[in-house]
């Protein structure tokens, strides 16, 4: 078989074999093919897409390309929660500590930074020594004695995606249905969950711009979960704004942090809450989302969740000291760079994606596959969508490492409307089960 006969049959059209799905995966895995031509495929995939069959075909291929990790010595319904990405989406943070502290195994295998999304390991390296590579052995013990972790996909999990998620990353292929299915529920199948919620966002700030394209990847989704007798949701979310106010990864911790510490901004508050609801009746300790909702708050308002996530922290080797002083603990950028408002009105638009990149070209994301992040930098919103400002007000705050952001400022004034009225937009979609 020759990969180049594959991406042929791929780029006109053709629906790829098992055998030569097998082939791509075994290929990647074992470096033999060439990441020219692993790009290639990827951009046909996305060209053309895939069919059901291809789909979960791909994504069983690729969870196999690896280990699967046996979770069965930790008592109790284990459940994790993936965002398919995001600007300003540090749900996973928090939520890992809430639900953990209602008693559920949270064993979460999380990601780094995808195009102008953040990723919660990224989020979390900017925490002094805190270790997302721990040993499988050590995942399991640290999630049945404190029930919460939150890693890599370490060692040997789905070693497929592993590069192809890094391709997709620098090749501008992230936003295709297939290759977002298969990247998210290799590595959960093999992670070994027995419950999984899926957070998937929709709109300008998340590789799914339409509600259309984003139930079709939660249908996607939660298919091949089930299919393998998963119980599995997605929740459909809105990303037409950052969500929160922070945007960077120290930023994004210290906004965690706030949260955990009942202070934090109302629709990340909002949407962990809920999500975690769902959480509680998967885990079964609570009978409604509702009242799983309700058991949420009163653990971050009681500070049992704050105190799960200052062990996790330090069970994963970070400065868990962190969460008494953030601003001590994390980088902090040289310069904080003020941007006013130009005019008095309502803010109406905040394009997510834009200031997802202008938080990149800080140095907060990836350009290439090897850049090293810059932790501290990033945008603090002051004002989001719906609310009222005055002109010279604060718009937001640029975390910076060099004095001069003239293109930054440019860029997120190119993309932060006022206008005389707008309502802050619906946050939380649909659900699919
Ligand atoms: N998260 C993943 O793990 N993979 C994707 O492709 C997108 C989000």
């Amino acid at each position: 078989m020759r990969m180049v006969d594959i991406i042929h049959a791929k780029r006109s059209g053709s629906e790829l074999t098992d055998d030569q799905l097998q082939f791509f995966v075994d290929g990647v895995v074992s470096g033999e093919i060439p990441d020219y031509q692993t790009s290639a495929l990827l951009m046909a995939i996305y060209f053309q897409g895939m069919t059901d069959r291809e789909q979960s075909t791909l994504t069983m291929k690729m969870m196999e390309s690896g280990d699967h990790l046996d979770l069965s010595a930790i008592p109790g319904v284990k459940v994790d929660k993936h965002s398919t990405g995001g600007v300003g989406d540090k749900v996973s943070i928090p939520l890992a500590a809430v639900v953990a502290s209602l008693g559920i195994p949270v064993p979460m295998i999380s990601g780094r930074g995808l195009g102008h999304t953040g990723g919660t390991l990224d989020k979390l390296e900017a925490i002094p020594g805190y270790q997302v590579e721990i040993s499988e052995q050590e995942f399991i013990d640290q999630v049945t004695k404190d029930k919460c972790a939150i890693i890599g996909a370490t060692g040997n999990i789905a070693p497929a995606d592993k590069k192809i998620y890094a391709l997709r990353d620098v090749t501008d292929t992230v936003d295709s249905i297939p290759l977002i299915a298969g990247s998210i529920m290799s590595k959960k199948i093999a992670s070994g969950t027995d419950a999984l919620i899926i957070d998937v966002k929709t709109g300008s700030g998340a590789f799914m711009k339409t509600l259309d394209d984003s139930r079709n990847l939660a249908k996607a989704l939660v298919g091949i979960g089930k299919g393998v007798g998963m119980q599995c949701m997605a929740m459909i979310t809105d990303m037409n704004q950052p969500l929160g106010n922070a945007i960077g990864n120290a930023l994004e911790i210290k906004e965690s942090i706030e949260l955990l510490k009942n202070n934090g901004p109302h629709d990340l508050v909002e949407l962990t809450t809920t999500i975690g609801g769902y959480m509680a009746v998967m885990g079964k300790v609570a009978s409604t989302p509702e009242d799983g909702k309700q058991m949420c708050q009163e653990v971050i308002e009681n500070g049992q969740a704050l105190a799960s996530f200052k062990k996790m922290i330090a069970d994963q080797h970070g400065n868990e000291t962190v969460v008494d002083d953030p601003d001590k603990v994390l980088p902090q950028a040289k310069y904080q760079i003020e941007l006013p408002a130009k005019v008095t009105g309502v803010v109406s638009k905040i394009v997510a994606d834009e200031v997802g990149i202008a938080s990149m070209l800080l140095g907060g994301g990836r350009q290439k596959a090897d850049d090293k992040l810059d932790y501290s930098v990033g945008i603090y919103l002051h004002h989001k969508i719906g609310d009222a400002i005055q002109s010279g007000e604060s718009l937001l705050t640029i975390y910076s490492n060099r004095e001069n952001v003239d293109d930054i400022k440019q860029l997120l004034y190119d993309n932060i409307e006022i206008s005389d009225s707008a309502s802050a937009p619906t946050l939380i979609y649909e659900t699919i089960e």
